[in-house]
């Protein structure tokens, strides 16, 4: 596997600091309030399962999965659609919703409307990464550990299909790395 990673953005221990320093502005901020945090699947896993284990908080967890196909900007409510719901009851709680990457933004903008519909206290967003450039939604992460530039990348729970979320560091595919006939 380590033969198809082209460049390593973010190495184990950066990752893992940045972590922490997320998690401790989300135990200051969060402190005294109902937490619900919601990871969206299955992208969010790595992170999630790290982030919460830093965070000394009584929070509710819970996991939501949104398919979202390419097409047009145009068309943005078809495009994303929640595959598996919530089951918790987030009310009277504060939502924090933790994804790996924010990009163009379709997938948090729904999860968000969706989520919205239960009248919870408040929702922000959480990300490992912030990539800009490929924004079609508006909205920004609430919390992020590192911004990226428009380059596809893999490792801590990001896939090219399905594959290399095991990695412990996030990094970008060799060019012409073949799977499953999908050529990057
Ligand atoms: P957006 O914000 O475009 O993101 O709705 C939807 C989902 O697409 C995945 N994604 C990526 N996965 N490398 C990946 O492995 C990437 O560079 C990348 N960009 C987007 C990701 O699962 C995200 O939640």
């Amino acid at each position: 596997m380590k033969d198809d990673i082209g460049e390593v953005l973010f190495s184990e221990a950066e990752i893992k600091n940045r972590v922490s320093v997320i998690a401790q502005k989300l135990v200051v901020d969060y402190k005294h309030k109902n937490l619900t945090i919601i990871g969206v699947l299955n992208g969010s896993l790595v992170f999630l399962s790290d982030l919460i284990r830093q965070m000394p908080l009584p929070v509710k967890l819970d996991t939501i999965r949104a398919n979202t196909y390419p097409g047009t900007s145009t068309t943005a409510a078809a495009e994303t659609e929640i595959v598996h719901n919530i089951n918790v009851n987030v009310k009277n709680e504060h939502v924090l919703i933790v994804d790996d990457i924010l990009d163009t933004g379709k997938t948090l903008s729904e999860v968000i409307r969706l989520l919205s519909e239960y009248n919870p206290l408040s929702i922000r967003v959480c990300v490992l990464l912030n990539k800009r450039a490929r924004r079609e939604r508006e909205i920004e992460p609430d919390y992020c550990c590192f911004e990226i530039e428009d380059k596809f990348v893999v490792g801590y729970g990001l896939d090219f299909d399905n594959r290399y979320r095991n990695l412990p560091f996030v990094a970008i595919l060799k060019d012409g790395i073949t799977i499953a006939s999908k050529t990057i």
